[in-house]
């Protein structure tokens, strides 16, 4: 029989967070009580009024395809949010519902990327970027974000590796894994970059929501000198505590997002209509919810942080955005890889390897803090005494 699979299909990774999803699952069939720190998703529920609106729209019929692009009053809200958050005025035809922010950078990348590109991502960072890029026979050109610089993609780091090939820039920020933010001369020197090289910006905002001590949230999607090359990418799963849902959106000039909706009629012809129209109550209800949720995972990066820091041979900067602490692990003298198992091991306590973000993870350990604070201060315990017994071992 002939080689059934196409090469490129195998060039895609998947996240390594469902592999020690998996392992931890394992050991709680086995009756363990294993803390969760891996999963990058909010423990808290979908708002009332956003389950009701779903809940009434099926009653109410909207069980049927839709427009591939999205209902016409979802489009319209979402240029309303991106005028609110972001102060840029796109109109409802530059806007396409998407059924996830992972699947927007999917389109996005397949939408703009020639094999052979280049595309500039940071390291460490979301795993999709290097994945789809690869997939497209692309080449990912890293930056590596570096703990001194507060995890930014500072442009000066850009510069230099920028050629001919060059196609695009991944901006991502609140920033998975490192919790880092961008600051205004970070995007604006990024959208200068842009415009002095022809390049794109894909701008990956997802938690733009979740930004603490009372910084803004600056992104180029505000910058209207680069508003025709740049795509935001964004999604209800973060904001909205709606990650099961899986709707998002992408925001690109007319042309572009034309192309796209011809993608999306191809693959899920639309989003499921009455999650576009919960969506639309999501964006035009009350809001209060965020502020609480976001107030929330700062109470608990302030304890999951301070925690960190009390183990010895951990060390961990305080992220401002996100719900993600990223904790250096240098100093324990283990592969990341090989804590990442050991704690799951002694201590059930579930991590994410820095190194799943790319090579420059190395040495570090992402705690999601999207989870109680009761399991906080369990989980912190439980790691600290696993990792005194690690250190005793090797006295
Ligand atoms: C940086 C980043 N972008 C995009 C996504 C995708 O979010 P979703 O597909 O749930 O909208 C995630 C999810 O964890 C993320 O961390």
């Amino acid at each position: 029989m002939k080689n059934i699979t196409a090469e490129r299909i195998l060039r895609l990774k998947a996240e390594s967070a469902f592999f020690v999803l998996q392992k931890a699952k394992t050991l709680e069939k086995q009756g363990f009580n294993v803390i969760h720190f891996e999963i990058g998703e909010p423990d808290l529920d979908t708002p009332e009024h956003i389950k009701e609106a779903a809940v009434k729209a099926l009653k109410e019929g909207y069980t049927h395809y839709t427009p591939s692009p999205g209902i016409p009053e979802l489009r319209e809200a979402i240029a309303d949010n991106i005028r609110e958050e972001f102060g840029v005025d796109y109109t409802p035809e530059e806007v396409m519902v998407t059924p996830s922010g992972k699947t927007a950078i999917f389109y996005a990348l397949v939408s703009i990327v020639e094999e052979g590109d280049e595309v500039i991502v940071s390291t460490p960072s979301f795993p999709a970027y290097e994945s789809v890029v690869r997939f497209l026979n692309a080449k990912p050109v890293f930056i590596e974000l570096k703990e001194e610089e507060d995890f930014r993609l500072k442009p000066e780091n850009v510069e230099s590796k920028i050629t001919s090939k060059t196609k695009a820039i991944v901006i991502n920020s609140p920033h998975n894994p490192c919790g880092s933010i961008l600051t205004k001369n970070d995007v604006e020197g990024l959208a200068d970059l842009a415009l002095k090289h022809d390049l794109m910006l894909i701008t990956d905002d997802v938690y733009h929501k979740l930004i603490y001590d009372g910084f803004k949230h600056e992104s180029v999607a505000s910058i209207p000198d680069v508003k025709d090359r740049t795509i935001l990418i964004n999604s209800l799963s973060k904001t909205y505590a709606m990650t099961g849902w899986r709707v998002g959106y992408i925001a690109a000039n007319k042309e572009l997002i034309n192309h796209m909706v011809v993608l999306q009629n191809n693959v899920v012809s639309c989003i499921p209509s009455f999650i576009q129209k919960a969506s639309i109550t999501a964006l035009k209800g009350p809001q209060d919810f965020i502020k609480r949720m976001a107030e929330e995972y700062k109470r608990r990066r302030d304890a999951i942080v301070d925690g960190l820091n009390k183990i010895e041979g951990f060390s961990c900067r305080k992220p401002l955005g996100a719900f993600y602490a990223f904790v250096n692990v240098k100093r324990i003298g283990l592969e990341d890889t090989e804590l990442v198992e050991y704690l799951l091991k002694e201590a059930k306590v579930a991590t994410l390897h820095g190194s799943a973000f790319g090579y420059g993870g190395e040495g570090y350990l992402r705690f999601s803090y999207a989870t109680s604070m009761e399991k906080i201060k369990e989980g912190l315990e439980r790691i600290k005494e696993a990792v005194e017994k690690l250190t005793e071992r090797d006295a």
